[in-house]
């Protein structure tokens, strides 16, 4: 089976209904592309947005409940309901702000298998684990522990984001992201699941790591936020696919 390949922004806590011109040319270069988009959105902007555009559309993050006493959170099927296909879980700003542990990670998961959205999960070392050898550990740790049985390339797209990596303009080595990622499809239960990297892809380095084998595009965040940038990654990875 062919892996699906695509290219998804992040915008974190960023964009006001003032950026929804970003996502209107975001999505026109999305609805002429041949590799697969998407856009998670603050979840302010969802509703809007899904009347402006065609383009895939999600969350950043879900509570793992249906419902019920939760001031301030959201569920999958608020996303859903609110027009999201797909919803970012585990990510690292979540594990820092919030705590989230593997298990929290692995029940938002299912809960947005259960709205009908892809889990995009995130994993990844920090730097302390990078420079004292223990990536695969954590990374074989994340995926045993975040990972809900069941999963296949409809319901979750895996996504590589070293810590370290993101926001800083650091990357790892092309050979180290490429080792990686063999090694992160050799844990999965599914070896169809696509594997995204994410931290610090812009549209200089875009092409490069698209390029390899076991890297199937790119979670954005800061180089998605205009249609400037991520236009170009989007273009990249139609070039490698
Ligand atoms: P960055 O963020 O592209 O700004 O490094 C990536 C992410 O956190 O998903």
């Amino acid at each position: 089976m062919t892996r699906r390949r695509s290219a998804i922004g992040n915008w974190k806590m960023n964009g006001l209904t003032a950026n929804l011109s970003d996502v209107d040319q975001i999505a026109a270069a999305a609805a002429q592309a041949t590799c697969g988009t998407g856009l998670c959105l603050p979840a302010t902007l969802l509703h809007v947005a899904r009347g402006r555009v065609t383009m895939p559309l999600g969350g950043q993050d879900c509570h793992a409940s249906e419902s019920g006493a939760h001031t301030g959170d959201i569920s999958a099927g608020m996303l859903a309901d609110a027009g999201a296909s797909m919803v970012i879980v585990g990510h690292c700003e979540r594990h820092a702000d919030h705590g989230e542990t593997n298990e929290i990670v692995a029940a938002k998961s299912g809960a947005a298998w259960n709205a009908g959205l892809t889990a995009i999960l995130c994993i990844g070392e920090t730097e302390t684990q990078y420079h004292t050898g223990q990536t695969r550990d954590v990374l074989a740790d994340q995926i045993a522990g975040s990972l809900p049985e069941g999963a296949n390339a409809d319901n979750t797209i895996i996504a590589y984001e070293p810590v370290w990596a993101i926001g800083t303009g650091r990357t790892p080595g092309i050979g180290e992201i490429a080792q990686t990622h063999a090694f992160i499809r050799s844990r999965l239960p599914d070896p169809s699941l696509s594997i995204l990297y994410g931290g610090s892809v812009n549209a200089s380095n875009a092409a490069g790591i698209f390029a390899l084998a076991d890297v199937d595009g790119g979670l954005v965040g800061g180089a998605s936020l205009t249609a400037e940038k991520f236009v170009p990654i989007i273009k990249a990875l139609e070039a490698t696919s």
